[in-house]
């Protein structure tokens, strides 16, 4: 089901926010979630299973309702027949963000208090993100807390490089992943590519969070890194397979052809180049809301959500072929530079 809501109606739920997170959080620890997902399931017999009063369960029904996340068939004047079904994943949905694993809450703890009620002063550059936070990060407890940060949302793309995981690496040896954050991504491809060795590139200061990873996801011999930065130096050859995921969007396009550039001068005839980001559409743009909030104060970075053709183009500009988009929540672009 999808719902277009009037730019006054959404407006209107966006100013009851809290309200319908504490609906959906309640929603979720009565179970009446489990309940409603696999539906239809009938008021009465709701209210009966978790021992509340039907009246005030329809119009706290009608609360998930108006948030476009119930289907309900009304089929008479009495509400007990009523029936209702939840739309597919919202269980995990309300789970994954108010959970403790919740992205939501990990970015609510970033210094974005800062702009808020100042964004006018800081859309005239007179008040920006201070030192709280560095992009890119300067201080080794900068750089773990961003990289812990990292980690946590990536779940799409470890979901997408498994998923994927037999065209990928069956055929490759080596993997550079540029940009590699702590490694956990790396550490997710080894786990289904035994037979593959990947190093992460990043900045130096990187080293002791990606040895950590290493060890603690039972991959210290396969899993290395390389310290260095892609705007001082070529990337390192030696390579049969390099990846990007989430770090060209944070450049502007001219940067991140020059990094694509890079990555084929780097890779052997055959080599595979893999690209996983946040492609825009408006359901990553609302994902990506907090970033383009907090990141409007800070400059170094320029938050570029692009569509995936922008990619899909570069890449044969620079003289890749077969490039393919592979599906998942966020999808896979790759590309091999030619024999
Ligand atoms: C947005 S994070 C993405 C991290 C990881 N790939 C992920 O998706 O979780 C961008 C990464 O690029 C790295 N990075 C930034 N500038 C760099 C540079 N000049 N050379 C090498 N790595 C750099 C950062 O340290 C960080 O690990």
């Amino acid at each position: 089901m999808s719902v277009t809501l009037s730019p006054r109606a959404l407006l209107s739920l966006l100013a009851n926010g809290p309200k319908a997170m504490d609906v959906l959080r309640t929603a979720l620890d009565l179970g009446l979630l489990d309940a409603l997902e696999p539906g239809p399931a009938r008021l009465d017999a709701l209210a009966s299973q978790f021992g509340v009063l039907p009246l005030r369960l329809y119009k706290f029904l009608d609360c998930i309702e108006s948030l476009g996340l119930l289907i309900r068939d009304e089929p008479a004047d009495d509400i007990g027949a009523t029936s209702y079904r939840a739309v597919p994943g919202l269980r995990d949905a309300v789970d994954a963000v108010v959970g403790p694993g919740a992205i939501e809450r990990d970015r609510d703890r970033y210094p974005w208090r800062q702009l808020h009620g100042r964004l006018a002063e800081g859309l005239r550059g007179e008040v920006s993100i201070d030192d709280d936070f560095a992009w890119p990060p300067k201080t080794a407890a900068q750089t773990a807390e961003f990289e812990r940060s990292m980690a946590l949302g990536l779940g799409p793309a470890i979901a997408a490089v498994r998923r994927h995981a037999g065209r990928l690496w069956s055929d490759r040896h080596r993997l550079l992943d540029v940009g590699g954050g702590d490694g956990t991504l790396a550490a997710h491809i080894l786990d289904v590519a035994p037979a593959l060795r990947a190093d992460v590139y990043n900045l130096p200061a990187v080293a002791p969070l990606v040895a950590t990873t290493g060890a603690t996801r039972g991959h210290r011999d396969r899993l290395g890194f390389v310290g260095g930065d892609f705007f001082a130096e070529p990337l390192p050859r030696g390579y049969d397979a390099l990846s990007f995921v989430r770090v060209l969007h944070d450049w502007p396009n001219a940067v991140a052809r020059q990094l694509v550039e890079q990555a084929y001068a780097a890779l052997p005839p055959g080599g595979l180049l893999l690209i996983c980001e946040e492609f825009r559409t408006p359901d990553r743009l609302a994902m990506q809301f907090f970033w383009s909030y907090f990141l409007i104060g800070v400059d170094s970075s320029v938050s570029r959500l692009r569509e995936v053709d922008f990619y899909t183009r570069l890449l044969t500009e620079v003289g890749f072929q077969h490039v393919a988009v592979l599906a998942g929540t966020w999808e896979l672009v790759t590309a091999y530079k030619p024999t």
